[in-house]
This record gives structure tokens, sequence and C-alpha cells, in this order.
């Protein structure tokens, strides 16, 4: 019976201690979804949502720059040349101006390493 119990206490602790690790996750997309206010005015999330000032959002992690089909964009964001990764995203979102000098997309920019982190985390979710 004691063995039982601690069998059982021992499966509660794996069990508890999982979803403390998933938290962390979940709370990145829930801040992440929050801060992506900032960028509707100007992105759609989806690619079959109306244009916007700029392209829509879709699959961006892993996505080559300057690649939506029927966005006009900057010069320089169609000769950037590089692909949205995880680190290309981190600096972008944190000086857009550095990573493409000349782009079109005007925002100062998120100073915050979390804020960043989950904001990318929401843009990973296939369809948010
Ligand atoms: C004021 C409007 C505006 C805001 C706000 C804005 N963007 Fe942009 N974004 C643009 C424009 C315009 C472009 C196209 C830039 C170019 O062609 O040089 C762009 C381009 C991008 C690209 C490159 C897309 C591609 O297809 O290569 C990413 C990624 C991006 N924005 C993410 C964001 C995120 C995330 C936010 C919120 C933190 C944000 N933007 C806020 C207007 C905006």
């Amino acid at each position: 019976m004691k063995t039982l119990l601690n069998s059982m206490i021992a499966l509660a602790l794996v069990v508890a201690n999982t979803s403390a690790l998933a938290a962390p996750a979940q709370d990145d997309v829930s801040l992440g979804k929050r801060l992506f206010l900032r960028c509707a005015a100007c992105h759609a999330v989806s690619s079959q949502a109306p244009a916007k000032v700029g392209p829509h959002l879709q699959g961006i992690v892993g996505r080559k720059a300057g690649s939506v089909a029927r966005y006009s964009y900057s010069p320089a964001m169609r000769q950037a040349n590089l692909v949205w990764n995880q680190a290309a995203l981190d600096r972008w979102l944190q000086s857009p101006e550095s990573v493409v000098p000349g782009t079109t997309m005007g925002f100062a920019g998120l100073p915050k390493l979390g804020d960043r982190k989950a904001l990318i985390a929401y843009l990973k979710i296939p369809s948010p």
C-alpha cells in the first residue's frame, strides 16, 4: 500500500513538474498575442486577410524576406536576401532599420528581449 501511495505521489510530482515546464511557453504566446496588437495596425497574420500597409505574416518564422508575391516591398527589402529565422526576427524587432537599412517599416522597435521572444513564439503558431 505504501509503495502504491509513493508511486502515486511520484506521478503527481511528475505531472506537476511537466505543467510547470509547459507554462512559460503558453505565457509567452499570450504575451506575444497582446504585443502583436502593436503590429496589427499594419500586419495581418493570415494570408487570407485583407491587405494592410505591411505584408501578411503567416508562416513568417522561416520565410524568405520580401517574398509575399502581391506585396509591394521597398527596394531595400526586395534586395535584403535574408531568411526570417528566429535570430533575424529578433534583431529586426529590436531595430528594423539596422537590419534592412532603408526599409519602409516605421516601427521604433521592442527594446525588451522577453517581449521579442514572446512575439516570435506567437508568430510561430501556424494559424494564430
Ligand atoms: C506602421 C506600420 C507597421 C508596423 C506598426 C509594423 N510593421 Fe512590420 N512592416 C511594415 C511594412 C510597410 C513592411 C514592409 C517593409 C519594406 O518593404 O521595407 C513591414 C515588414 C515586416 C516584416 C518583413 C516581412 C517580409 O515579408 O519580409 C516583418 C517580419 C514585420 N514587418 C514584422 C512586424 C512585427 C512583428 C511588428 C510588430 C512588432 C511590425 N512589423 C510592426 C509596416 C509595419
